[in-house]
Formats: structure tokens, C-alpha cells, sequence
């Protein structure tokens, strides 16, 4: 008899997840420990939990809890208020929950708080869908497969049962689909059910007899068998290998068995199963296989497990992981933090999470790393963060080529040169020992390796942006404001306002002359300046250092008045004259014909740029800004 096993068939990540989760409650708790419901629809797998003090309780029976028991909840998950009850009576709570239905919890209540109406494609009297209920005030309309959809809300949130088949899912999609609504639809269809759904019913089709095996209450397992029964009409449905019929090993007309197993069947039954009807008894797993035997299979270099240390000494710690050898957590496995003994982290008694790096070493034991779980944890904050934008802290470690290697919590991420900060950096090495916020620009995982790749200047872009938001709003035209000296060109001098780039152009800074913004400014300078023009539209600040001095021309001819001798600089020549300045601003003209007594060609003939000389005010002009000059009448040039 050759007998074939599904592709996909048995424990499923979630009730993977939920057994091994009460195992490990076992090693940590030495007593009885629940669960709401049976963990899994399995009734040997429940016989053989209680043999580790694991028992199955009913809702009902939260009211006899006391506090401090400790109550595992099953991959189904359960409502909102069950959660209240239990920590109300401060029950210690294990959520072996799987991922994938709190996926729908989270979604539900989300949508259920913003007014959707929400739907469940599934069983109204599933544990799973009950849960999922419960995450929306008991108010969803559960549905099959949508026939008695009668009213349906404007709004609507559609969710499935994890193991719900595609095809009532489609037919509730298309009911609910017709007019205006706002439908928010989430297959929620879990693939491990899909992928066992499709493997069965491709295996049912080519074999001569089907065996589905699974729990009487599975609904997961039920659909595998109506499934391979549309496919092959001598399928049977049993519970263990012990219900499989003589009759169907024996008859000749069978020559070919298909098995598959439902999502809470372990692979010890499905073992016992083939061995039964294959002729190949001698098969090395064919003996009846324990239940610890099949967690011992679970030490996996890789797997997760806790355990309680025993004992701690110079090498490491030494954990009972539940298993028929002790686990070795050595000193350099322990942490990450270069400043953390053991013996302050941890001591005898403790339960703690760690990673299998080896399943036996040469004295026996297996090899445990926290390190390596704490780089896990990393990888994964790392990963979310990418994924939901947000900054995290890390440690420059070294200036590279190009950029530098920074670290969080051991994991190197690179930081290109260009994404250090807003402008360019020079020496990168400034930046080794700091601590600073970054966002993950790039997560890619290509085989076994990861490329990290992060950005300050993002960040800083962002805050600028955030912080020149409020200062345009702030910004008035005629202000008097702070701002720093970044940027000098010969045509002005970019300063910054509390993240906002005002142009003090040169003839801005000073009522005298000024060849560039350097004869007066300094980068990084922190001068007041006016605030001449706010642009907001085209974003375009101009600031004014000249408006906050007073006007020189002003009260001139009470300073200047004619007749008066006055001593100034000879600025610039012309060809018809000399321009002497009185003071920064206030130039007056010498004319040509004012400057000497015999005849000059040009100014330069008896004056020098530079030189201080006496002259008489002949004339003043406010409006114009004019003050006429003689210099031959008090000088006898
Ligand atoms: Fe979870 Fe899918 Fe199994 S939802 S419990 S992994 S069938």
C-alpha cells in the first residue's frame, strides 16, 4: 500500500505557536495552569496537557479564578471584555492569541470605533468568531455566505474567519458590493488554511481512499474532509490512527492512500496514521511517539524557548529548557551591552526567553543566546520602524568610506555621508561616539544578509520644515529678529530665522558703503535684524541690518549747515569731482572746480582715496540727499 501525505498538512504556525507557548507555561509554573477552551481541537493533545498540568476551563469558569492563576488564551483569541474580566481578577495572562486573528481584532475595533458596521464571513458559533465579536461590542452580522444578509449598513467593515472557505467569502463580497456603500473589505482567510484546503483536494483526486485526520470539533478539519469527499468517495474523517478501519488497509482495490490532517492534528498522530497503513512497518517512527518527544524535536537551532536558570558560574548560565539536557547560556552570549555582567542581569530562579544557536555542544548541553535574540528583536524594531516612518536613536561607531557605520542595539546600519546633515560635512569623524535620531531609509533583506541604510538629514529636514511652518506664521514685515549668519555671497548674506533663510542683501547692511557682506559679518554670527519683506507665498524673506541704525541724512543740515568746515575721507574720484565722506552714508561732492585753487585735469591730481581733508559746506540738499563741498576755501591747495 503506498500511502501519500498531503503537501501541507497538520499544526499550523498558530497552533504551533499556542501548543508550544502552554509547554513552555509548564516548564516556568509549577502548577495548574488553563485554558479557555481546549488549546487545540484535539482531544489526545488535550489528555496529554494534562499529564503536564495544562486543563481546558470554560468561559464560565473565570468566575472561580483566583488571582494570580494563570490562564493561557488559545490561537481562536476571545473578546475585548474577557480580557477585562481576567486582569480585573488580576489573573496572569499567557495570550497565545494567533498573530493573524489579533490582525482582526485590531481592525475590527479600529473600524468599529469609526462608525463601520462590521461583518464576519464565518461561523456564528465559532470560538474564533465569538472572539472577534467580542471586539466590537457584540454588535457584528455574521454571515456564511451572505443568503441572510437582509439589511446592511452604509458603512460596512468586512472581516472572515480565519478558516472560512474562499468561495463564501466571494459570494458575501459580491451581496454586499451592489450600491453606494463604504466597504472596507479584509480577506482575512488565513493561506495555512487555503494551502491544506488546496494540497487535499489535489491529493484526494489521484489516490483510491483519503484519510483526513483532525480533532470531531476542528471546522478546519471538517472542510478538509467535505473537500477530498467532492473528490474521492471512500474518505473518511478520524480522530487518530486507532479509528482507521482495518477494512481500508485490507481492500485490494486500494492501492494508493492519501492522508491530510487539519491545523491542531500533530505530527506524532499523522506518523502513527501512515505507519498504520503503510507496509513498511519497520519505518524508523513507527513506535507510539511521546508527547515530550515531540517537543524535544522542537530544540531547533533558531527556535525560541524559555527556560529557568538552575545555576550560574564564571562560564555562563545553566537553564532547565524543559528537555532531557540542560541549556548553556554562555557569558559572551548574554548581551549586546558592553557594560553588563550576567551576574547583574540575571539571577538563579529567573525565567528568561532565549535563542537555540546549538543543540548540543561537546559537554551535552544546548547552546542558548540571548544576544542573538536581542539582535532578533533589533532586526525587527529596525524593520518596524522603516516600516512605520519612525526615528530611532543610534550610536555612531565608525567613520567609512562614503559615510558612517552606526549601531542600534548591535545591528550596524549605514549612514551615507550625504545624509548626515543639511549641508556637507566635512570631517566625518567629528561624529563617532554620538547618539543621534535617524530614520531607516532603506530595509532590504537579500538572502541571508540585510542592508540597513539610514538618514539624519531627513529627520532634520523635517523638524526645519516643521519649525519654518511656525516662523513664517510668526514672521511680520517691520519685525526686529534674531538670526544667525549662515551663508555669505558677494551679492548678501543668507541669514537664518528660526529655520527660515532671510536674505540681507548688501545694500541692506549699512547705510555706508560696503564691498561684501564679509567687511561687516561673520558665519555663525548672531546679529538682529529688521524684517524688510515677508514673502510666504514664494517663501522669500528679505531683512534689513540698515533699517535699525538711524538714518544719517536725517537732521543733516542741522549737522551740516552751510558755511560750516567739516573734515572727511576722500572716498571716490570722479571726472567732475572728488566725493569726500562726512560719515558712514553721507557723501559730499567736492566739485572739480571746488578743489584747488590753480587748475586740476581730474581730482587725483591733488587728492589721494583715503585722505582726510578739511572742506567748507557750500550747499545742502535733504531731499536730493546733495551736500556740496569746497575744499580750496579753507585749504590752500
Ligand atoms: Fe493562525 Fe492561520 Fe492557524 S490564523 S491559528 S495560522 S489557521
Amino acid at each position: 500500500m503506498e500511502v501519500v501525505l498531503a503537501g501541507k498538512a497538520g499544526f499550523c504556525f498558530g497552533v504551533e505557536r499556542a501548543v508550544n507557548e502552554a509547554l513552555q507555561a509548564a516548564v516556568r509554573y509549577n502548577k495548574k495552569i488553563y485554558t479557555l477552551g481546549p488549546i487545540i481541537h484535539n482531544r489526545d493533545v488535550v489528555e496529554k496537557l494534562k499529564e503536564k498540568n495544562i486543563f481546558p476551563i470554560n468561559m464560565e469558569d473565570i468566575e472561580n479564578l483566583k488571582p494570580a492563576d494563570v490562564v493561557i488564551i488559545r490561537s481562536h483569541g476571545v473578546g475585548e471584555k474577557v480580557y477585562d474580566s481576567l486582569k480585573n481578577k488580576e489573573i496572569e495572562i499567557i495570550d497565545a492569541t494567533c498573530p493573524f486573528v489579533t490582525n482582526i481584532h485590531i481592525k475590527v475595533n479600529k473600524y468599529f470605533n469609526q462608525g463601520y458596521g462590521i461583518i464576519i464571513v464565518g461561523d456564528k458559533d465559532h470560538p474564533e468568531v465569538m472572539g472577534i465579536n467580542g471586539w466590537c461590542q457584540n454588535t457584528a452580522i455574521i454571515t456564511k455566505d451572505g443568503e441572510d444578509l437582509t439589511e446592511i449598513p452604509d458603512r460596512i467593515c468586512i472581516v472572515a474567519q480565519t478558516t472560512e472557505k474562499k468561495d463564501n467569502w466571494d459570494k458575501v463580497l459580491a451581496k454586499v458590493s451592489c450600491g453606494e456603500r463604504d466597504i472596507l473589505s479584509f480577506n482575512t482567510i488565513c493561506t495555512a488554511t487555503s494551502e491544506r484546503q488546496k494540497a487535499a483536494s489535489d491529493l484526494s483526486k489521484k489516490v483510491d481512499a483519503m484519510v483526513v485526520l483532525g480533532g470531531k470539533d476542528s471546522s478546519n478539519s471538517k472542510k478538509l474532509y467535505k473537500i477530498c469527499s467532492e473528490n474521492c468517495k471512500n474518505t473518511i474523517f478520524v480522530e487518530n490512527s486507532g479509528e482507521i478501519p482495518d477494512e481500508i488497509i485490507k481492500d485490494n482495490r486500494i492501492n494508493k492512500i492519501g492522508v491530510t490532517a487539519g491545523a491542531s492534528t500533530p505530527e506524532w498522530i499523522i506518523k502513527e496514521a501512515i505507519t498504520k497503513m503503510s507496509d513498511e512497518k519497520d519505518l524508523e517512527f513507527n513506535e507510539q511517539l511521546e508527547f515530550m518527544e515531540k517537543f524535544d524535536r522542537r530544540i531547533a537551532v533558531g527556535s525560541v524557548i524559555s527556560g529557568k536558570i538552575i545555576s550560574i558560574n564564571e562560564k555562563g548560565a545553566y537553564l532547565n529548557i524543559g528537555y532531557k539536557a540542560d541549556g548553556l547560556l554562555p557569558v559572551e552570549e548574554v548581551t549586546l551591552e558592553p557594560n553588563e555582567k550576567l551576574s547583574d542581569l540575571f539571577k538563579e530562579g529567573d525565567f528568561i526567553e532565549v535563542k537555540v544557536i546549538s543543540r548540543k555542544n561537546e559537554d551535552g548541553y544546548v547552546v542558548l543566546s540571548k544576544v542573538e535574540l536581542e539582535r532578533q528583536e533589533a532586526y525587527n524594531q529596525i524593520k518596524e520602524a522603516f516600516e512605520k516612518k519612525e526615528p530611532i536613536k543610534v550610536t555612531i561607531k565608525e567613520a567609512v568610506n562614503g559615510g558612517v557605520i552606526s549601531s542600534f542595539r548591535g545591528v550596524r546600519i549605514f549612514v551615507p555621508a550625504s545624509h548626515i546633515e543639511l549641508y556637507h560635512v566635512e570631517n566625518l569623524n567629528e561624529y563617532v561616539g554620538k547618539t543621534v535620531e535617524v530614520q531607516i531609509i532603506e530595509f532590504k533583506e537579500v538572502k541571508r544578509n540585510t542592508k540597513i541604510v539610514a538618514s539624519r538629514r531627513s529627520l532634520l529636514q523635517k523638524e526645519r520644515e516643521k519649525s519654518e511652518e511656525g516662523t513664517w506664521e510668526k514672521l511680520e514685515e517691520g519685525q526686529t529678529v534674531k538670526g544667525e549668519v549662515k551663508r555669505m555671497t558677494p551679492f548678501g548674506a543668507f541669514i537664518d530665522v528660526d529655520g527660515v533663510d532671510g536674505l540681507l542683501h548688501v545694500s541692506e547692511l549699512s547705510y555706508g558703503r560696503i564691498d561684501k557682506p564679509s567687511d561687516i559679518l561673520k558665519i555663525g554670527e548672531v546679529i538682529e535684524v529688521y524684517v524688510l519683506n515677508v514673502d510666504r507665498e514664494n517663501k522669500k524673506l528679505s531683512l534689513s541690518l540698515k533699517k535699525l541704525i538711524e538714518d544719517p541724512w536725517k537732521n543733516a543740515s542741522e549737522k551740516y549747515p552751510v558755511d560750516s568746515v567739516v573734515l572727511g575721507k576722500v572716498v571716490r574720484f570722479a571726472d567732475f569731482g572728488a566725493f569726500i565722506e562726512l560719515e558712514p552714508g553721507v557723501d559730499a561732492l567736492a566739485h572739480i572746480s571746488q578743489i584747488s585753487h590753480k587748475r586740476i585735469n581730474k581730482p587725483g591730481d591733488v587728492l589721494e582715496i583715503g585722505q582726510m581733508v578739511k572742506a567748507k559746506i557750500i550747499d545742502v540738499n535733504i531731499e536730493t540727499k546733495k551736500i556740496g563741498l569746497s575744499i580750496k576755501e579753507v585749504n590752500d591747495l
